[in-house]
Protein backbone atom coordinates (compact mmCIF):
# COMPACT_ATOMS: atom_id res chain seq x y z
CA UNK A 1 0.00 0.00 0.00
CA UNK A 2 1.40 3.26 -0.90
CA UNK A 3 1.78 5.38 2.54
CA UNK A 4 3.60 8.61 3.82
CA UNK A 5 6.71 7.99 5.48
CA UNK A 6 4.93 10.12 8.83
CA UNK A 7 1.69 9.57 9.95
CA UNK A 8 1.57 13.25 11.48
CA UNK A 9 0.95 13.65 7.12
CA UNK A 10 -2.47 11.15 7.41
CA UNK A 11 -3.96 12.69 10.50
CA UNK A 12 -1.87 15.66 11.98
CA UNK A 13 -3.59 19.13 12.82
CA UNK A 14 -3.37 21.44 9.85
CA UNK A 15 -2.87 25.50 9.69
CA UNK A 16 -5.86 27.03 10.91
CA UNK A 17 -6.01 30.28 8.85
CA UNK A 18 -7.80 33.55 9.88
CA UNK A 19 -11.01 33.22 8.03
CA UNK A 20 -11.79 35.47 4.57
CA UNK A 21 -13.96 38.23 4.61
CA UNK A 22 -15.73 36.35 1.77
CA UNK A 23 -16.91 33.96 4.19
CA UNK A 24 -19.03 36.62 6.56
CA UNK A 25 -20.20 37.99 2.88
CA UNK A 26 -22.04 34.53 1.99
CA UNK A 27 -22.58 33.09 5.40
CA UNK A 28 -24.12 36.32 6.79
CA UNK A 29 -25.06 38.27 3.94
CA UNK A 30 -23.03 40.96 5.62
CA UNK A 31 -21.65 43.80 2.89
CA UNK A 32 -18.15 43.56 2.03
CA UNK A 33 -17.30 46.82 3.47
CA UNK A 34 -18.82 46.16 6.90
CA UNK A 35 -16.60 43.69 8.15
CA UNK A 36 -13.28 43.82 9.78
CA UNK A 37 -10.83 41.94 8.87
CA UNK A 38 -8.75 41.27 12.28
CA UNK A 39 -7.64 37.26 11.74
CA UNK A 40 -4.70 37.55 9.48
CA UNK A 41 -2.53 40.44 10.83
CA UNK A 42 -2.41 42.42 7.28
CA UNK A 43 -1.75 46.01 7.00
CA UNK A 44 -4.07 48.26 7.49
CA UNK A 45 -3.10 50.55 4.83
CA UNK A 46 -2.70 47.56 2.16
CA UNK A 47 0.04 46.77 -0.33
CA UNK A 48 3.09 48.88 -0.26
CA UNK A 49 1.99 51.36 -3.59
CA UNK A 50 6.30 51.00 -4.73
CA UNK A 51 5.38 47.45 -4.84
CA UNK A 52 2.35 47.42 -6.23
CA UNK A 53 3.60 49.79 -9.05
CA UNK A 54 7.05 47.80 -9.38
CA UNK A 55 4.56 44.85 -10.06
CA UNK A 56 2.74 46.27 -12.47
CA UNK A 57 5.78 46.95 -14.52
CA UNK A 58 7.06 43.63 -15.05
CA UNK A 59 3.93 41.61 -16.23
CA UNK A 60 5.35 40.50 -19.44
CA UNK A 61 8.34 38.94 -17.40
CA UNK A 62 5.74 36.11 -16.56
CA UNK A 63 6.92 34.53 -19.50
CA UNK A 64 10.42 34.22 -18.34
CA UNK A 65 11.67 32.14 -15.54
CA UNK A 66 12.98 34.13 -12.67
CA UNK A 67 16.98 33.98 -11.90
CA UNK A 68 16.39 30.80 -9.37
CA UNK A 69 18.42 32.46 -6.52
CA UNK A 70 16.33 35.60 -5.70
CA UNK A 71 20.03 37.11 -6.60
CA UNK A 72 18.55 40.64 -7.13
CA UNK A 73 16.76 40.59 -4.30
CA UNK A 74 18.99 39.38 -1.98
CA UNK A 75 21.45 41.66 -3.06
CA UNK A 76 18.90 44.75 -1.93
CA UNK A 77 18.49 42.71 1.25
CA UNK A 78 22.08 42.07 2.06
CA UNK A 79 22.55 45.78 1.68
CA UNK A 80 19.72 46.91 4.12
CA UNK A 81 20.69 44.68 6.46
CA UNK A 82 24.69 44.77 6.57
CA UNK A 83 25.12 40.89 5.41
CA UNK A 84 26.20 39.05 2.41
CA UNK A 85 24.22 38.29 -0.52
CA UNK A 86 25.34 35.17 0.23
CA UNK A 87 23.92 34.91 3.38
CA UNK A 88 20.03 35.61 2.83
CA UNK A 89 17.58 32.96 1.16
CA UNK A 90 14.10 33.90 0.10
CA UNK A 91 11.42 31.91 0.22
CA UNK A 92 7.41 32.07 -1.18
CA UNK A 93 6.80 33.48 2.45
CA UNK A 94 8.88 33.41 5.56
CA UNK A 95 6.73 30.16 5.70
CA UNK A 96 8.68 28.44 3.24
CA UNK A 97 11.95 29.16 4.71
CA UNK A 98 10.91 28.19 8.38
CA UNK A 99 9.90 24.72 5.98
CA UNK A 100 13.42 24.38 5.03
CA UNK A 101 15.40 25.52 8.34
CA UNK A 102 13.84 22.50 9.86
CA UNK A 103 14.23 20.05 7.19
CA UNK A 104 17.67 20.61 6.88
CA UNK A 105 18.68 21.64 10.44
CA UNK A 106 16.71 18.85 12.84
CA UNK A 107 16.89 15.57 11.55
CA UNK A 108 13.78 12.60 12.65
CA UNK A 109 12.87 12.37 15.81
CA UNK A 110 15.13 15.20 16.73
CA UNK A 111 14.25 18.38 19.35
CA UNK A 112 13.08 21.67 18.19
CA UNK A 113 12.61 24.06 20.88
CA UNK A 114 9.48 26.41 20.35
CA UNK A 115 7.07 28.79 22.97
CA UNK A 116 3.59 27.11 23.91
CA UNK A 117 2.21 28.95 22.49
CA UNK A 118 3.51 30.23 19.30
CA UNK A 119 3.32 30.63 15.31
CA UNK A 120 1.42 26.95 14.94
CA UNK A 121 4.04 26.39 11.63
CA UNK A 122 7.20 25.99 13.67
CA UNK A 123 4.83 22.69 15.32
CA UNK A 124 2.99 21.58 12.55
CA UNK A 125 5.69 21.61 10.18
CA UNK A 126 8.11 19.71 12.47
CA UNK A 127 5.78 16.70 13.21
CA UNK A 128 4.64 16.08 9.88
CA UNK A 129 8.37 15.98 8.77
CA UNK A 130 8.85 13.24 11.58
CA UNK A 131 11.00 15.65 13.81
CA UNK A 132 10.17 16.46 17.75
CA UNK A 133 8.74 19.70 18.52
CA UNK A 134 9.84 20.85 22.61
CA UNK A 135 8.14 23.06 24.43
CA UNK A 136 8.81 26.45 27.11
CA UNK A 137 5.15 26.79 28.47
CA UNK A 138 4.93 30.96 29.04
CA UNK A 139 4.39 32.43 31.93
CA UNK A 140 1.47 34.98 33.36
CA UNK A 141 0.17 37.01 30.59
CA UNK A 142 2.33 35.61 28.25
CA UNK A 143 5.62 36.31 30.26
CA UNK A 144 8.62 34.70 27.92
CA UNK A 145 10.21 32.95 30.83
CA UNK A 146 13.36 33.16 29.62
CA UNK A 147 14.98 31.57 32.33
CA UNK A 148 13.19 28.46 31.56
CA UNK A 149 13.88 28.83 27.86
CA UNK A 150 17.74 28.86 28.74
CA UNK A 151 17.55 26.04 31.07
CA UNK A 152 15.27 23.94 28.07
CA UNK A 153 18.93 25.01 25.56
CA UNK A 154 20.28 22.50 27.81
CA UNK A 155 18.52 19.32 26.08
CA UNK A 156 20.68 20.24 23.19
CA UNK A 157 17.46 21.25 19.97
CA UNK A 158 18.77 21.03 16.95
CA UNK A 159 16.69 23.82 16.38
CA UNK A 160 15.65 27.19 19.03
CA UNK A 161 12.80 29.30 17.75
CA UNK A 162 12.09 32.47 19.14
CA UNK A 163 9.19 35.24 17.86
CA UNK A 164 10.03 38.56 17.85
CA UNK A 165 7.52 40.00 18.98
CA UNK A 166 5.64 36.89 19.51
CA UNK A 167 2.87 35.38 17.87
CA UNK A 168 -0.17 35.55 19.52
CA UNK A 169 0.97 37.64 22.52
CA UNK A 170 2.65 40.26 20.88
CA UNK A 171 5.84 40.01 23.57
CA UNK A 172 9.00 41.58 22.55
CA UNK A 173 12.18 39.22 23.22
CA UNK A 174 14.71 41.85 24.29
CA UNK A 175 18.21 41.67 22.71
CA UNK A 176 19.84 40.85 25.71
CA UNK A 177 17.54 37.57 25.83
CA UNK A 178 18.84 36.70 21.90
CA UNK A 179 22.39 37.43 23.11
CA UNK A 180 21.69 34.96 26.38
CA UNK A 181 20.26 32.34 24.08
CA UNK A 182 22.79 32.57 21.52
CA UNK A 183 26.06 32.35 24.09
CA UNK A 184 24.21 29.81 25.88
CA UNK A 185 23.11 27.16 22.90
CA UNK A 186 25.00 24.32 22.48
CA UNK A 187 27.33 23.97 19.42
CA UNK A 188 24.63 21.77 17.68
CA UNK A 189 21.77 24.24 18.29
CA UNK A 190 20.85 26.82 15.49
CA UNK A 191 19.13 29.71 16.95
CA UNK A 192 16.01 30.64 14.39
CA UNK A 193 15.06 34.42 15.74
CA UNK A 194 11.73 34.77 13.92
CA UNK A 195 10.66 38.91 12.94
CA UNK A 196 7.31 38.69 10.87
CA UNK A 197 6.22 41.64 12.90
CA UNK A 198 9.45 43.41 14.49
CA UNK A 199 8.38 46.78 12.62
CA UNK A 200 5.01 47.00 14.65
CA UNK A 201 7.59 46.71 17.97
CA UNK A 202 9.20 50.18 16.64
CA UNK A 203 12.68 48.68 17.26
CA UNK A 204 15.25 47.50 14.76
CA UNK A 205 15.44 44.44 16.38
CA UNK A 206 18.27 41.90 16.41
CA UNK A 207 19.49 41.63 12.85
CA UNK A 208 23.01 43.59 14.02
CA UNK A 209 23.33 40.55 15.79
CA UNK A 210 24.13 38.69 13.16
CA UNK A 211 27.45 40.09 13.17
CA UNK A 212 28.64 38.94 16.50
CA UNK A 213 26.22 34.85 16.65
CA UNK A 214 27.32 32.38 13.79
CA UNK A 215 24.52 30.38 14.93
CA UNK A 216 22.21 33.06 14.70
CA UNK A 217 19.52 33.23 11.69
CA UNK A 218 16.96 36.13 11.20
CA UNK A 219 13.65 35.56 9.05
CA UNK A 220 11.46 38.09 8.08
CA UNK A 221 8.46 38.85 5.86
CA UNK A 222 7.05 40.82 3.60
CA UNK A 223 3.80 39.86 4.28
CA UNK A 224 3.20 42.45 7.34
CA UNK A 225 4.71 45.58 7.13
CA UNK A 226 5.17 45.71 3.16
CA UNK A 227 1.42 45.08 3.04
CA UNK A 228 2.44 42.12 0.38
CA UNK A 229 0.64 39.18 2.11
CA UNK A 230 -0.60 38.23 -1.16
CA UNK A 231 2.36 38.04 -3.00
CA UNK A 232 4.48 35.57 -0.94
CA UNK A 233 7.97 36.19 -0.40
CA UNK A 234 10.11 36.00 2.82
CA UNK A 235 13.53 35.31 3.66
CA UNK A 236 16.25 34.06 6.15
CA UNK A 237 19.68 36.27 6.93
CA UNK A 238 23.00 34.80 8.92
CA UNK A 239 25.89 36.55 9.10
CA UNK A 240 27.28 32.99 9.06
CA UNK A 241 26.69 31.98 5.10
CA UNK A 242 27.62 28.64 5.66
CA UNK A 243 24.28 28.33 7.75
CA UNK A 244 22.38 29.48 4.66
CA UNK A 245 24.02 27.50 1.95
CA UNK A 246 22.10 23.97 2.59
CA UNK A 247 18.79 26.21 2.62
CA UNK A 248 19.72 27.30 -0.94
CA UNK A 249 20.36 23.65 -1.66
CA UNK A 250 16.90 22.21 -0.68
CA UNK A 251 14.61 24.86 -1.70
CA UNK A 252 12.25 24.00 -4.84
CA UNK A 253 14.62 26.00 -7.83
CA UNK A 254 12.40 28.68 -8.91
CA UNK A 255 10.08 29.28 -5.57
CA UNK A 256 10.52 33.16 -6.32
CA UNK A 257 8.71 34.09 -8.97
CA UNK A 258 9.18 37.24 -11.42
CA UNK A 259 6.82 39.21 -9.77
CA UNK A 260 7.47 38.33 -6.31
CA UNK A 261 11.15 39.45 -6.64
CA UNK A 262 9.82 43.01 -8.34
CA UNK A 263 7.18 43.76 -5.84
CA UNK A 264 10.04 42.93 -2.73
CA UNK A 265 12.36 44.41 -4.40
CA UNK A 266 10.55 47.84 -4.44
CA UNK A 267 8.63 46.92 -1.22
CA UNK A 268 11.38 47.17 0.74
CA UNK A 269 12.45 50.60 -0.33
CA UNK A 270 8.89 51.93 0.78
CA UNK A 271 10.01 52.93 3.81
CA UNK A 272 6.83 56.03 3.69
CA UNK A 273 4.80 52.88 3.58
CA UNK A 274 5.82 50.89 6.36
CA UNK A 275 5.88 54.02 8.38
CA UNK A 276 2.03 54.66 8.15
CA UNK A 277 1.07 50.93 8.99
CA UNK A 278 3.13 51.26 12.28
CA UNK A 279 1.99 54.18 12.90
CA UNK A 280 -1.81 53.53 12.49
CA UNK A 281 -0.63 50.47 14.85
CA UNK A 282 0.70 52.04 17.32
CA UNK A 283 -1.99 54.45 17.57
CA UNK A 284 -4.48 52.11 18.07
CA UNK A 285 -2.93 49.99 20.85
CA UNK A 286 -3.54 52.68 22.64
CA UNK A 287 -7.00 53.56 21.69
CA UNK A 288 -7.82 50.14 22.27
CA UNK A 289 -6.12 49.70 25.76
CA UNK A 290 -8.14 52.98 26.74
CA UNK A 291 -11.39 51.37 25.85
CA UNK A 292 -11.21 48.00 26.84
CA UNK A 293 -9.97 49.72 30.23
CA UNK A 294 -13.23 49.67 31.46
CA UNK A 295 -15.01 46.25 30.13
CA UNK A 296 -15.73 44.05 32.71
CA UNK A 297 -16.49 40.85 30.58
CA UNK A 298 -13.10 41.01 28.25
CA UNK A 299 -9.59 42.36 28.98
CA UNK A 300 -6.76 43.20 26.54
CA UNK A 301 -3.54 41.46 27.06
CA UNK A 302 -0.90 43.98 27.83
CA UNK A 303 2.64 44.75 26.51
CA UNK A 304 2.12 43.45 22.60
CA UNK A 305 4.15 45.06 20.55
CA UNK A 306 2.74 43.70 17.50
CA UNK A 307 0.34 44.38 15.40
CA UNK A 308 -2.22 41.77 17.09
CA UNK A 309 -3.02 41.62 21.06
CA UNK A 310 -4.62 38.88 22.79
CA UNK A 311 -8.29 39.43 24.68
CA UNK A 312 -8.59 37.57 27.57
CA UNK A 313 -12.32 36.57 28.05
CA UNK A 314 -13.01 37.07 31.76
CA UNK A 315 -16.44 36.27 31.90
CA UNK A 316 -16.90 32.70 33.24
CA UNK A 317 -20.38 32.33 30.88
CA UNK A 318 -18.30 32.84 27.45
CA UNK A 319 -15.39 31.00 26.06
CA UNK A 320 -13.76 31.73 22.94
CA UNK A 321 -16.00 29.51 20.74
CA UNK A 322 -18.92 31.52 21.79
CA UNK A 323 -17.48 34.65 20.95
CA UNK A 324 -15.78 34.01 17.99
CA UNK A 325 -18.41 33.00 16.43
CA UNK A 326 -21.11 35.94 17.91
CA UNK A 327 -18.23 38.43 16.60
CA UNK A 328 -18.71 36.78 13.33
CA UNK A 329 -22.17 37.34 12.87
CA UNK A 330 -21.36 41.24 13.99
CA UNK A 331 -19.06 41.79 10.52
CA UNK A 332 -15.73 40.89 12.84
CA UNK A 333 -13.42 38.26 11.84
CA UNK A 334 -10.81 37.40 14.78
CA UNK A 335 -8.48 34.52 15.64
CA UNK A 336 -9.87 32.16 18.22
CA UNK A 337 -7.80 31.18 20.66
CA UNK A 338 -8.86 27.86 20.39
CA UNK A 339 -7.36 27.12 17.16
CA UNK A 340 -3.62 28.32 18.27
CA UNK A 341 -2.13 25.01 20.04
CA UNK A 342 -1.41 25.76 23.43
CA UNK A 343 -3.53 28.89 24.06
CA UNK A 344 -6.88 27.68 25.55
CA UNK A 345 -10.56 28.65 24.91
CA UNK A 346 -10.15 32.36 27.16
CA UNK A 347 -8.26 33.84 24.71
CA UNK A 348 -8.65 35.77 20.66
CA UNK A 349 -6.07 36.88 18.75
CA UNK A 350 -7.29 40.39 17.31
CA UNK A 351 -5.10 42.34 14.76
CA UNK A 352 -4.44 46.72 15.22
CA UNK A 353 -6.19 48.30 12.11
CA UNK A 354 -7.96 50.84 11.12
CA UNK A 355 -10.11 52.99 13.57
CA UNK A 356 -13.20 51.96 12.13
CA UNK A 357 -12.81 48.55 12.41
CA UNK A 358 -11.48 48.53 16.13
CA UNK A 359 -14.54 50.05 16.92
CA UNK A 360 -16.71 47.40 15.31
CA UNK A 361 -14.66 45.41 17.46
CA UNK A 362 -15.10 47.10 20.56
CA UNK A 363 -19.04 47.98 19.67
CA UNK A 364 -19.41 44.52 18.55
CA UNK A 365 -17.93 43.19 22.17
CA UNK A 366 -19.74 45.97 24.28
CA UNK A 367 -22.98 44.11 22.07
CA UNK A 368 -22.59 40.69 22.96
CA UNK A 369 -25.78 39.66 25.54
CA UNK A 370 -25.05 38.12 28.97
CA UNK A 371 -25.49 34.31 28.96
C1 LIG B 1 5.55 34.53 13.54
C2 LIG B 1 5.26 34.37 12.09
N1 LIG B 1 6.25 34.03 11.27
C3 LIG B 1 6.04 33.88 9.95
C4 LIG B 1 4.78 34.06 9.41
C5 LIG B 1 4.55 33.77 7.94
O1 LIG B 1 4.81 34.78 7.13
P1 LIG B 1 4.69 34.60 5.54
O2 LIG B 1 3.39 35.21 5.14
O3 LIG B 1 5.87 35.37 5.04
O4 LIG B 1 4.76 33.16 5.18
C6 LIG B 1 3.73 34.43 10.22
C7 LIG B 1 2.38 34.61 9.63
O5 LIG B 1 1.39 34.66 10.25
C8 LIG B 1 3.97 34.56 11.60
O6 LIG B 1 2.98 34.86 12.44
Amino acid sequence: MISPSVSALVDGEVYVPGLPADHLVDTYGIPADQIAKLGSAENPHGTSPLARRAVEQVLDRMSIYPEWTSRQLREAIARRYGVTPEGVVCGSGETEVIALVIRAYAGPGEPVLMHAPCFPLYRIFATMENRKPVYVPMGKDFNLEMDHYLDALASRPKIAFLTSPHNPSGQLVSEADVRRVCEAAHEDTLVVLDEAYIHYSETEGSVHLLRNYSNLMVLRTFSKAYGLAGLRVGFGMSGNAALIEPLRRLKPTWNVGQLQLAGAIAGLQDDAHVARAVKTVVEMRGYVAQQMASMTRFRMVPHSRANFFLTEILDPALDSDIVFEELLKRGVIVKNGNHIEGLGSRYLRVDLNLKVHMDRFLNALNDLPAR
